[in-house]
């Protein structure tokens, strides 16, 4: 396969159990673009990618804006790197991009059919709801035993990360600070963040990239036991990647060293802490003044140590949520995560699931009093009409309620609601402002 880093290509990748769809892109390495789909994207084993053309061309960037424009009808709108697929279509797109001026010629791959790296858990093993589990219990289980070996998807990452405006990152020095490994020779061996602005970094137009690698007891990315600080930047000769390995540095996100580079160099932090430590995690990042992107705990917003943060809108959701890390054998695992961030959220898409009226339009079965005749409503429904204080699950904070004329009143309480003496779930207090 082609690997000349001076030399920039286009491809047309397609997902095995995806036929109606594929995706055009750009990269300066072939292999590397073809292993981040087939490595880092936790597809299942009869799930792969194959390339069904590359070009090389004089100037990917101009090329790919080009098809674009000229293909937007056949682009899906969420992900903007997704064209549909057909026959005819796929000839449409090599004739539009072979008679492009910047065309320079095809490349004919042998691609390895099926060989992806990630398997799936075997179906031997029992899902969640067999052994009486949810996802959030699962990663609340984390929390308690310490279990933080858990590879963020690529394709969360890039899914999140696009959908923030481009001009958040230029010229900015951006910190992945928790086991965000970095490797030239193998991708595997890269957290999902670094290889994102890694591939993305001139495009953003970022100063610098530095990630960290954690010296704990699993090495997760396969980087040896000592710790490290790695710096990332753009020459003229291309990318530029130093690792430093200080004495007495464990990584650790509170390690003295980490802490100045957070408070000295850093402009944004983005990463997926260890759950364990979420709460010291939050307290640093929030307090530190720095803006981040990072993922937690999909029920943050009612559970007591984090409300305040919400309630003082110093943090909020981000885009989506994270239903899936890889456990250490890069098996898919179900995960509860969702982002959170202290950036603008433009016009949150989720708004739309928020369904704010007159509580007596609210249908009964989404709406009862606990036994302190506090106001109980779920599945998003929002009473419009009512001033005192009532009880919401973390869904409705997760897609905006805070920014819709509403706020959190418990200082550092999450809600316990009691129906006839019964325990029920764990809620948080809303009023209208
Ligand atoms: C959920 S994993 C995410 C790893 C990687 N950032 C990613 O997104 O794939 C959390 C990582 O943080 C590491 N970790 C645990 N304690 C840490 C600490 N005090 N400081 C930094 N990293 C830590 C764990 O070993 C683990 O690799």
């Amino acid at each position: 396969m082609e690997n000349d880093k001076s030399k920039q290509y286009i491809y047309i990748v397609q997902a095995s159990l995806e036929p109606s769809k594929c995706k055009i892109g750009k990269t300066d390495n072939l292999e590397r673009r073809l292993n981040e789909y087939n490595s880092m994207t936790g597809k299942s084993q009869e799930n792969f990618y194959r390339f069904l053309f590359t070009c090389e061309v004089s100037d990917m960037a101009a090329v790919e804006k080009e098809i674009k424009a000229g293909f937007s009808k056949f682009r899906e709108k969420k992900s903007r790197e997704i064209y549909f697929f057909n026959d005819d279509l796929f000839d449409d797109y090599v004739n539009f991009i072979k008679s492009h001026k910047l065309f320079v010629e095809e490349i004919f791959i042998k691609t390895e059919e099926n060989k992806p790296v990630v398997k799936t858990v075997k179906k031997a093993t029992p899902s969640l709801k067999e052994r009486g589990l949810s996802s959030k219990d699962l990663l609340q289980k984390a929390q308690m035993v310490k279990n933080d070996e858990f590879y963020t998807r690529y394709e969360d990452v890039e899914k999140e990360l696009s959908m923030y405006d481009k001009s958040i990152w230029e010229n900015k020095i951006v910190f992945c600070n928790c086991d965000d490994a970095v490797d030239n020779a193998d991708d595997r061996k890269n957290s999902a963040f670094a290889l994102y602005f890694r591939k993305h970094f001139k495009e953003l137009g970022l100063k610098k990239l530095i990630c960290t690698h954690y010296a704990g007891k699993v090495d997760l990315f396969n980087q040896g036991l000592k710790a490290y600080v790695a710096y990332i930047s753009y020459t003229t000769d291309g990318e530029n990647i130093h690792k430093d390995y200080p004495k007495g540095y464990d990584g650790s996100f509170d390690h003295p060293l980490s802490l100045k580079i957070l408070r000295e160099e850093a402009d944004i932090v983005c990463t997926n802490p260890p759950f364990s430590r979420a709460i010291d995690y939050w307290e640093i990042t929030i307090k530190s003044g720095k803006k981040f992107i990072i993922i937690s705990n999909i029920i943050n917003p009612i559970t007591p140590a984090f409300i305040p943060y919400f309630k003082d809108n110093r943090i909020w959701a981000g885009y989506n949520r994270v239903d899936y890390f890889l456990n250490p054998k890069r098996q898919l695992t179900d995960a509860a995560g969702h982002w959170y961030t202290n950036f603008p959220i433009k016009d949150r898409p989720k708004y739309e699931l928020l369904k704010i009226m007159p509580l007596k339009d609210i249908p009964e079965k989404h709406k009862k009093y606990d036994d302190s005749k506090t106001l109980l409503v779920d599945n998003c429904y929002i009473p419009s009409n009512i001033k005192k204080p009532f009880a919401v699950s973390a869904r409705p904070i997760l897609n905006g309620l805070l920014e819709k004329g509403y706020k959190i009143i418990e200082e550092n309480e999450s809600y316990v609601a009691f129906v006839n003496g019964k325990k029920c779930f764990r809620r948080v207090l809303v009023q209208k402002i």
